[in-house]
């Protein structure tokens, strides 16, 4: 029933991207991922969805904002949509699990290594190919039964040396881009930071800070566990001794550059991680609250939370902008009807309905979630 909620979320969202930037009046919840360059966002990314399509690296890799949509959907859902003409089932692994741009309606990539070439194509189709940075953001569902439901915004690193062709003021563009996406209350903050660098330094703590100073909406990531100098551990981190959060941090393990050279699997290194927190001295006693598993739980359930703790005003706003557009609608007249821009207005009407009847049946319901 949650995800009933969620899903309706996604495809209003989807209604509103369709029609275009200036008519987005609703700002819904979703998990932005911030941080430095290379301090492993794009990892836990992927760690989360538990398939290879995400570009990283070393550089400045994510030059565009992505919004990501993770949809978990049981493979019998649409068995008979899933067979081809033949009626044979063709690739078992793939076929339960694909890819959506909403930049290609319709095109279904079973092949996450496609996925990741057609995000560098239209990154590189915005963007140019000098390195530069754009705020239009990629749009792309994930479907597949391994997923939680989730929304998810990956966003460029924080940085503060231009390299290439970038203009002099990369960090303040990154910066202002990545403000637009967490300044919103409706944004759940994501800031994942090093566990080999000081957290006192972390960029996307500061600016998580900047615009969430009480921490309300903030889940810290701390990456890179394995890199730790022996000896130490991020046990006062983790107890809120340092710089506390309301939401507290995971740590978590991603697959280092030899194991991208190597070609380790998402599954082996998943493996490795819950093996690592089991069987450290200091993580072990509280290995359940370890690894990605359990921070993908607790974004599900902190994005919950606050859709609910959000729907008066949601609900205000729906209201608000349905009757802006029933007006219009009126305004524009039978003679009209079937042009593009009374279709999106019909579209987005019937979205809101829809999003309003679901929020409708939540507002009663009173749920405690464990985190
Ligand atoms: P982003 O720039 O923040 O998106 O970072 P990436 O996910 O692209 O990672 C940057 C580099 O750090 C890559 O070479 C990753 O292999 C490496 N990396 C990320 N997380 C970890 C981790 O937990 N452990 C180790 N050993 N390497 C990591
Ligand atoms: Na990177
Ligand atoms: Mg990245």
């Amino acid at each position: 029933m949650d995800k009933e909620l969620i899903s309706t979320v996604n495809k209003l969202q989807d209604a509103l991207a369709t029609a275009g930037p200036a008519s987005n009046p609703i700002d819904l919840p979703q998990i932005t991922v911030v941080g430095s360059q290379s301090s492993g966002k794009s990892s836990v990314l992927e760690n989360i969805v538990g398939r290879d399509f995400l570009p990283r690296g070393t550089g400045i890799v994510t030059r565009r904002p992505l919004v990501l949509q993770l949809i978990n959907r049981r493979p019998t859902d649409e068995l008979g949509a899933q067979k081809d003409v033949s009626g044979e089932r063709t690739n078992e692994t793939n076929e339960d699990e694909w890819g959506e741009f909403l930049h290609l309606p319709g095109k279904k990539f079973h092949d996450f290594n496609e996925i990741r070439n057609e995000i560098v194509r239209e990154t590189d189709a915005k963007t140019g190919k000098n390195l530069g940075i754009s705020s239009v953001p990629i749009n792309l569902r994930i479907y597949s039964p391994h997923v939680l439901t989730l929304t998810l915004v990956d966003l460029p690193g924080l940085t503060k040396v231009p390299v290439g062709d970038q203009p002099k003021d990369i960090e303040r563009q990154i910066r202002e881009m990545v403000l637009k996406f967490v300044s919103s209350p409706n944004a759940i903050i994501l800031s994942v930071t090093a566990a080999n660098t000081d957290l006192a330094n972390s960029d996307g703590l500061k600016l998580a800070r900047e615009v969430d100073p009480e921490g309300a909406r903030t889940v810290g990531v701390l990456t890179k566990i394995d890199l730790m100098d022996q000896g130490t551990d991020v046990i006062d981190i983790l107890a809120g001794r340092v710089i506390p959060l309301r939401y507290g941090y995971v740590p978590v393990i991603n697959r280092g550059q030899k194991d991208i050279t190597s070609n380790k699997s998402i599954k082996a290194a998943l493996e490795y991680e819950k093996d690592f927190f089991e069987n450290h001295p200091s993580y072990k006693a509280k290995a359940q609250y370890c690894g990605t598993p359990y921070l993908a739980k607790k974004l599900n359930n902190i994005l919950m939370l606050h859709i609910k703790a959000t729907l008066p005003d949601i609900k205000a706003r729906i209201d608000k902008t349905l009757h802006k557009y029933r007006t219009e609608l009126d305004q524009l007249g039978p003679s009209t009807l079937g042009s593009s821009s009374s279709i999106v207005l019909n579209m987005i009407t019937e979205f809101c309905n829809e999003y309003r009847a679901v929020l409708d049946g939540k507002g009663q319901e009173v749920t405690s979630l464990e985190l």
